[in-house]
């Protein structure tokens, strides 16, 4: 096939240090958990006038959510002498203010010092040299996502912005939270991810599903043969998303294109924080979080037209069973892979050609670890 996108020679993956020293994880939290966009919540699921505690690369920040909705975001830093802002999960604003609850400093939601409250400082002191320090927001699509550098680098989902424009994105809130876990490095899971060589043996149910997962592959570019007429859909005969029946969990978005129903999932995704699936009738986010070298926090959530889950005989666990089931296959694969890394018989792999996208991540990976100045290691 001339529009193939399989791999011309098998390159070495990362070797297996990368997914156990704790000081590349540092290397890894430093040049890219601390640099690129990380996905924090749906924009709608942020109370008005509280502040909303998050974690990004072991830096704790608070997102701000006045009255009006509007958000900014903060390091979760008091300037006085550097009490948490936020010391719970979330905490109240008071009126208009961000209050430190050591000695009630009082910021305004873009971060400019109002109050020394009891304290009165001396002419040497100028409010104005004591504001939070910023952090970045961004919002796609009612995704919210936060960046610790000074400068962000472009938001680039790999599908481009428009990637979702005909579904109703802004508008769905999340109906449940999976949260797990996963005993194994974060890039174990993208991997994973960016392959379906592992589907047949792993995933039974989605292969039924997705028929063409069955024979490894997950795209017209990876089939040695395609039969168009037959594979136009992704889905097997009479299942139109992703539910245990196969059946729509609610009304589907109406202004998607016949292609588009066809497609029934469309993943797009950002390295190194999330993927968005959208369904012709709800859509989920995948997250993670790194806890160290070996332990990653995965949250899915799922998310639906608020009209879709007020449905007198809505079936939650109708949808929420079927993908639920694919992650937990997935995550069991991930902490196999993890624990065989461990091994003193393993140092290196290598790629298949079918493994292009896993190629493509560590080239990310290696692209943005190597700006610290030390070496990485080659995959050729
Ligand atoms: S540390 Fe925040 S007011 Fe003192
Ligand atoms: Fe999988």
């Amino acid at each position: 096939m001339s529009d193939t996108v399989l791999l011309d020679y098998c390159p070495k993956s990362l070797p297996s240090t990368c997914y156990l020293d704790d000081s590349w994880f540092k290397r890894e939290q430093a040049t890219i958990w601390s640099r690129e966009w990380i996905y924090i919540g749906r924009q709608n699921s942020f109370a008005h006038g509280m502040l909303h505690r998050k974690n990004i690369a072991n830096c704790s920040i608070i997102i701000c959510c006045n009255v009006h909705g509007q958000l900014s975001a903060f390091h979760n830093v008091c300037m006085h002498r550097g009490a948490e802002l936020c010391p719970g999960i979330s905490a109240k604003m008071r009126g208009k203010l961000i209050t430190c609850p050591y000695h009630a400093w009082a910021y305004a939601d873009d971060g400019r010092l109002v109050s020394t409250a009891f304290a009165t400082p001396t002419e040497d002191f100028d409010k104005s040299k004591h504001e939070l320090k910023p952090v970045h927001l961004k919002t796609w699509n009612g995704f919210l996502f936060a960046c610790l550098a000074e400068t962000p680098p472009e938001f680039a989902p790999d599908l481009g912005l428009d990637a979702l424009n005909n579904w109703p994105m802004s508008d769905l809130v999340v109906g449940h939270t999976v949260q797990k876990t996963m005993n194994c490095n974060w890039k174990v899971f993208w991997e994973n991810y960016n392959e379906c060589l592992h589907c047949p043996g792993v995933h039974p149910e989605l292969t039924k599903m997705v028929p063409v997962y069955s024979r490894g592959i997950m795209s017209k570019q990876e089939a040695a043969t395609w039969d168009g007429d037959r594979e136009g859909r992704n889905l097997r005969e009479g299942a139109q998303s992703w539910t245990v029946s196969g059946m729509p969990c609610g009304p589907e978005f109406p202004n998607l294109t016949p292609e588009e129903r066809d497609e029934a999932h469309r993943f797009v995704t950002f390295y190194p924080t999330a993927f968005v699936v959208a369904h012709v009738d709800y859509a989920r986010v995948v997250s993670l979080q790194p806890i160290d070298a070996e332990s990653t926090l995965l949250t899915a959530e799922w998310l639906f037209d608020p009209k879709t889950l007020a449905q007198p005989n809505f079936d939650l666990a109708h949808v929420t069973d079927f993908a639920t089931g694919v992650l937990e296959e997935d995550a069991t694969a991930c902490e196999w892979n993890q624990r065989g890394l461990r091994s003193p018989a393993f140092k290196q792999g290598r790629l298949m050609p079918q493994e292009f996208y896993i190629h493509d991540f560590h080239k990310w990976v290696l692209e943005r670890v190597s700006k610290d100045g030390s070496l990485v290691p080659s995959l050729d």
